[in-house]
């Protein structure tokens, strides 16, 4: 169960980010049920739309996990942190040399929102070593809005933060909880390291791993909601199951003659809401 409270932004800019079309996708929720579920949580921006009463979120990113637990334990230390780092670029590679590893909670917390805020098109991605290695961004901006870090910490408040695969956030999960999964997509072709979130890459065999997953869960009766890319491979794994085809402007696409490209939410119920922009939306039954 949720309830529709002030409006709350990320704080981080997340490759795959639904922030564009997180309104959406929750009216594709059932509206009762006790625990939400996010085990593949990133900027969180379904999360702070949903808002619900109670949650379990989890990550394979530990840093991001990590800062998520700092700002619920006490954003007004993360804010002070980031409030003393300067926009420079001696500052912003001196930051970026750090090993988060190295830092004490809050300040692990800062540093990876200040490198979000400050590094080249806001994104988060890591070489092969685990390594932050995004250039300088050169950009003017607040590192973070006051009001709306409470409201993250607010929300954050009453939720389970959990780091690690998707399989070890879902191990309590029951019948009467939902799950909303979004993992790395699938891609056709290249480009898999624009979305390197963590060292490990998330391959073909994670998404039959998922989807064998989702398959388990619902013959427990657990109810469940997964993003993933619009692809034949996709649409294989989970065959037999409700699937809405929903567009959405990505930021992330090199083609940029074709910006607005559709993905899919696969759900193992029938949704019960349909969106008032209809002509979007396409529900049906693959097979
Ligand atoms: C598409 S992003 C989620 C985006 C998010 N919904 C948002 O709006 O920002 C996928 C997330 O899955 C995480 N991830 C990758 N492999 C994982 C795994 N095996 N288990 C759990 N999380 C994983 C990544 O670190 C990344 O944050």
């Amino acid at each position: 169960m949720h309830m529709i409270r002030a409006r709350v932004s990320p704080v981080l800019k997340w490759a795959g980010g639904k922030q564009g079309i997180a309104s959406r996708l929750v009216e594709y929720f059932p509206s009762d049920f006790d625990r939400y579920f996010e085990p593949f949580v990133g900027g969180g921006s379904v999360l702070f739309t949903l808002q619900p009463l109670q949650a379990v979120i989890g990550d394979a990113n530990e840093w991001l996990i990590d800062a998520y637990k700092a700002i619920r334990e006490d954003h007004v230390r993360v804010a002070e942190i980031l409030d003393s780092l300067e926009n420079t670029k001696e500052e912003y590679i001196r930051i970026r040399s750090i090993r988060p590893a190295e830092l004490p909670l809050f300040r692990r917390a800062a540093h990876l929102i200040y490198l979000n805020k400050t590094c080249f098109r806001g994104l988060f991605r890591v070489n092969r070593q685990g390594r932050f290695n995004v250039p300088y961004g050169q950009y003017d901006r607040r590192y973070y809005d006051p009001d709306n870090l409470r409201a993250v910490a607010e929300v954050l408040r009453n939720v389970n933060i959990r780091p690690g695969d998707f399989e070890l956030c879902l191990h309590d999960i029951t019948n009467r909880d939902f799950v909303y999964l979004d993992p790395p997509y699938y891609k056709l072709g290249g480009y898999s390291d624009f979305s390197r979130y963590t060292k490990d890459q998330f391959r073909a065999n994670d998404h039959f791993r998922l989807a064998a997953f989702c398959r388990e869960l619902d013959l427990r009766g657990v109810r469940w909601a997964v993003s993933n890319s619009n692809t034949s491979f996709i649409r294989g794994l989970f065959e037999g199951y409700y699937v809405t085809a929903i567009r959405n402007r990505r930021e992330i696409n090199l083609n940029s003659r074709n910006r607005d490209i559709s993905e899919l939410l696969i759900t193992n119920y029938a949704p019960e809401k349909r969106t008032e922009q209809e002509e979007l939306f396409k529900i049906e039954k693959s097979r």
